[in-house]
């Protein structure tokens, strides 16, 4: 480890000496209505379960509590929305009123708790306001991102159950009005699953059109609640409960629903807030993501109204909304200290102003720490970043299932030197090894699965919702003992952790967490499609964009250009926009091995310009000349190089 004043290594080494000792330490930070029996109970769930005997509310510690203690009058959200030019600010005392009246209207509806709703929003104060109405009386919470069709929705109504939809009548992407409600009907109608409960949030850029018995109008009941002085009380759960499901793509069609759990969930996030993230109370935290992702989730609702920190909430793009000095502005008018928010978007802004011109314009004295998550955080953008800000831009690596950072470099324990290219050291909580193919750990700068030796921190999932055997399958039956990343990497002497790529069919594009194997599952419907493989090739603005190559079935005789567009709109209105699905190539043959298996990985080497050696396996070489040509044709591969050995 190089040299620093920081508690990092200290911190790191008392949680490995006593894991339960750390985390109860960590736990007296929560409220707990009734105090836990085991700081973990290493017999319990999947591969144990933390807090096991407490009870406590999220929501409670999320808002009454800093307006028990005299801080109701301190800013607890701002939404700022440029592409309906307003702003909207709420103190602690006012959200907590605003949560507990719409948590009585839910308790009027007939939601209770253990019951699953769902939320189909998009960045407006009533989708947060709904997570923690939701939290308030013990409902589990399933957030919709937007940018998913209805099939999409369909299949989580399908698994989670919900008894009632929480949703707006629309969304705002850039000058573009995306109405909801014919996607919501639609994805109602698709399900065998068919809550019975709508309530909907009328937006003026495009009022829904209402169902009479099923869909209650969001502001007229929550008035109606007010003017009655109706209030929700916090209702105790387990701190095993569940709190959410968040569903993230897999291998397959059918998302995995990743369990949060109510107790340990609290304890992490407050702990990342001022540890890792360097956050105290009352000052204003940006996560720049969506409330449909893990990172909203986490850094835009729970993390930072724990924290008692005021968090903002974006309504808005990078770029276009008016322009790549948005997010300038935004620090400067509302005095952000620290900025969370994907290398894509920095992609984004540097395209549209490399000179970063409109830096210049604002006044950023505030700003402190800009933190980058969500896929690869490649150096070039992170050199960008520190020469135009002159802070610190930190990588920091995390997924859906952990909520937390898995590494980071921690501010709040003092800064550790940064080493582009790296999400810098484990956290406490994460025993993180790299292990061979036989699950057995390598030597320092020797690649291979990033793995986390059992058990996960608290905060981590638990489970999958309503199917632990998927839950074993995918995370920790390859390596007995171990949690799978799913991510491949090395940690160097240093004890830096490097994530280099996914060891699945799962892609990042724009900072978006993708199946390749549900794309080729959808593609797959298409009448003329005999067999197909998607793959993602990478892309200087998002990371990677999802391409396809496609065979079609004998016999078929219509123009290529017609039905590449139409397996595009297949995979548009199946999945959705945020699919980013715009390349197809329609190829005599796909390159398979021997015995049949597809050879995605050395298509998207050619495609991306990497060093690659022909399959011993492969059962035409001649196809993978076939396959260059035509990324070729469609402005790809530009660097293909000849196979080595
Ligand atoms: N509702 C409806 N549609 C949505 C949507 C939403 N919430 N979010 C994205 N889409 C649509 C987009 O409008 C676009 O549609 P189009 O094909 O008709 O143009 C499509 O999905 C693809 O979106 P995206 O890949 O995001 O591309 P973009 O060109 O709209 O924006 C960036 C590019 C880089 C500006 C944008 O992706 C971005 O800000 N990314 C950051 C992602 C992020 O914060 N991730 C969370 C992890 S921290
Ligand atoms: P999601 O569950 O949507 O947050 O996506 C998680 C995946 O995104 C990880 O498994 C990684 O593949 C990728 N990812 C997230 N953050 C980083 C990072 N800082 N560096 C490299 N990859 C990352």
């Amino acid at each position: 480890m190089p040299q620093s004043a920081s508690r990092y290594p200290a911190v790191y080494a008392a949680w490995k000496a006593d894991p339960q000792l750390f985390w109860d330490e960590v736990a007296r930070d929560i409220e707990w209505s009734r105090p836990y029996d085991k700081v973990f109970d290493a017999y319990a769930g999947q591969y144990g379960r933390w807090f096991v005997g407490g009870e406590t509310n999220t929501a409670w510690n999320c808002l009454d509590r800093h307006v028990r203690d005299g801080n109701g009058d301190r800013l607890a959200l701002i939404h700022d929305s440029p592409v309906t030019n307003s702003q909207r600010k709420f103190t602690y005392a006012q959200l907590t009123d605003e949560v507990a009246s719409l948590a009585a209207v839910l308790i009027d509806l007939g939601i209770a708790k253990g019951d699953r709703v769902v939320i189909y929003m998009p960045m407006v104060p009533e989708a947060l306001m709904a997570m923690l109405a939701c939290a308030r009386i013990g409902a589990v919470h399933s957030v919709v991102f937007g940018g998913f069709a209805a099939a999409e929705l369909a299949t989580r109504l399908d698994d989670c159950r919900p008894v009632a939809i929480l949703a707006a009548s629309c969304g705002i992407e850039g000058t573009r009005i995306i109405e909801y409600k014919p996607l919501l009907d639609r994805a109602i109608e698709l399900a065998a699953h068919k809550p019975g409960t709508v309530l909907m949030l009328q937006r003026p850029q495009a009022p829904a059109s209402m169902i009479a018995g099923r869909d209650h109008d969001w502001a007229e009941r929550v008035d109606d609640a007010k003017a009655r002085g109706a209030k929700a009380a916090c209702v105790p759960v387990a701190a095993t409960d569940p709190l959410y499901i968040l569903y993230t793509s897999g291998t397959t069609g059918q998302p995995k629903g990743v369990v949060r759990d109510t107790g340990g969930h609290m304890v992490a996030l407050k702990w990342t807030m001022a540890n890792h993230y360097g956050i105290k109370p009352g000052e204003v935290f940006w996560a720049a993501s969506d409330v449909g992702w893990v990172v909203g989730h986490s850094y835009i609702v729970y993390a930072p109204l724990l924290a008692g920190a005021t968090t903002l909430m974006f309504e808005g793009k990078p770029v276009g909304t008016p322009d790549a000095g948005v997010f300038w502005r935004i620090i400067a008018e509302h005095k952000v200290v620290a900025l969370f928010t994907a290398p894509t978007a920095f992609r984004a802004i540097k395209k549209e102003d490399p000179t970063g011109s409109f830096i210049a314009k604002y006044d950023l004295a505030n700003f402190r720490t800009l933190f980058l998550a969500g896929e690869r955080a490649d150096p070039e953008t992170i050199k960008w970043a520190e020469a135009k800000l002159g802070i610190p831009v930190i990588d920091h690596w995390w997924q859906t299932e952990t909520g937390w950072p898995i590494c980071g470099n921690p501010m709040g324990l003092g800064m550790l030197p940064v080493k582009h290219g790296s999400p810098t050291v484990p956290m406490p909580g994460y025993d993180l090894q790299v292990l061979d193919e036989k699950g057995i750990a390598v030597a320092a700068g020797i690649a291979g699965t990033l793995a986390i030796k059992l058990p996960l921190p608290p905060g981590a999932l638990p489970t999958l919702w309503g199917n632990d055997a998927r839950f074993r399958k995918s995370y920790v039956e390859d390596f007995p003992g171990y949690y799978s990343t799913s991510d491949a990497g090395y940690i160097d002497a240093d004890g830096y952790a490097y994530v280099m790529a996914r060891t699945d069919d799962v892609i990042n594009v724009a900072g978006h967490r993708l199946s390749t194997g549900q794309m080729e599952e959808v593609i797959a419907q298409h009448k003329d499609v005999a067999e197909c493989a998607v793959i993602g090739i990478a892309d200087d603005l998002k990371g990677q964009n999802a391409a396809g190559m496609v065979v079609l079935n004998n016999g078929v005789n219509r123009p290529d250009a017609e039905i590449e567009a139409e397996i595009i709109k297949l995979v548009r209105d199946v999945i959705g926009p945020v699919a980013a699905f715009k390349t197809v190539m329609i190829v005599k043959r796909l390159p398979k091995t021997r015995s049949g298996k597809i050879l995605r990985a050395t298509v998207r080497q050619i495609a991306d310009g990497e060093t690659w050696k022909m399959p011993a396996t492969i059962d035409d070489p001649a196809v993978l000349g076939e396959l260059t040509d035509a990324l070729r044709a469609k402005g790809l591969a530009a660097n293909a190089k000849a196979p080595t050995g």
